[in-house]
């Protein structure tokens, strides 16, 4: 499968690019610059040389301009901050067809127009995930996932100790993503119900943000008293 990172720049977009292309996965950095793109992903390529599921291929990070990137792949990852959230979205709808599951990692946290980080802005849609689900092209799916993923646990070596809640109204589309977070070693990826359930998970990141700062860590979830295969779905 070949994922699109738009954002993939950032600490978040680039974290999870260099563990799916450590799993095996075609990844593509996506940036509004493509050189800034293909630094990324020279960079990751050096990052995770020889580590694909142990063996010694190399693993493939290419870079490209957003839209570029999104036409190329089946899955696109987004990884902005909210301030440019919608109108990324406007900008990428001609390079998105039906089909595509997009996957929205955005949380409209205050810091994103200057404001704490410990806070979350009123989206009118009810989360960042419900209003990129308003702006794609019919056919789109929308998923919201890794919200809750901290970017430093990412660019660590070693398994990351996480839940991921995966939101969606394709159930289809929803199967997909948490077969893919369940790539990222240390991650059980649970069902976490309609995509109107984003705007918990988002709100979570701020409550884990300020864990961060008291604490200075590095906080993440799991969800505990299920039964096992509830986490394997
Ligand atoms: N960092 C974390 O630990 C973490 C954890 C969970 C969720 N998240 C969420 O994931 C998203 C990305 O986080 P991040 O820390 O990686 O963010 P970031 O570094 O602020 O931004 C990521 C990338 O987005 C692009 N970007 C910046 N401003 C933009 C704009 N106005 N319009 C379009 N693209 C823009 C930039 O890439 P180019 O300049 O190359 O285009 C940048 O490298 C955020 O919504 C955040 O809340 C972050």
């Amino acid at each position: 499968m070949t994922i699109a990172v738009v954002g993939g720049t950032g600490p978040e977009g680039s974290g999870l690019a260099l563990r799916w292309a450590r799993a095996g996965e075609t990844v593509i950095i996506g940036s509004r610059d493509r050189e800034r793109a293909s630094q990324t992903a020279a960079k990751l390529n050096q990052a995770g040389h020889g580590e694909v599921g142990g063996s010694a291929r190399a693993v493939q990070v290419s870079g490209d301009e957003n839209k570029a990137a999104c036409q190329s792949a089946e899955m696109i990852v987004l990884t902005i901050p909210f301030s440019g959230h919608a109108e990324t979205l406007k900008d990428l709808k001609p390079a998105l067809r039906p089909g595509q599951v997009l996957v929205d990692a955005t949380v409209p946290l205050a810091a994103s127009i200057g404001g704490r980080s410990t806070r979350t802005l009123g989206v009118w849609q009810g989360s960042a995930a419900q209003q990129a689900a308003e702006l794609v092209p019919q056919g789109v799916s929308v998923v919201a996932a890794f919200e809750n993923l901290s970017a430093e646990l990412l660019h660590r070596d070693g398994p990351v100790d996480c839940d991921v809640i995966v939101c969606s109204d394709d159930k289809a589309a929803a199967q997909k993503v948490r077969a893919l977070a369940r790539k990222i070693p240390g991650v059980r990826a649970l069902d976490g119900g309609k995509l109107e359930n984003a705007r918990i998970v988002e709100q979570i990141t701020a409550l884990l943000i300020g864990f961060n700062i008291r604490h200075k860590g590095h906080s993440g979830i799991r969800i505990t008293g299920l039964p096992s295969e509830s986490y394997d779905i």
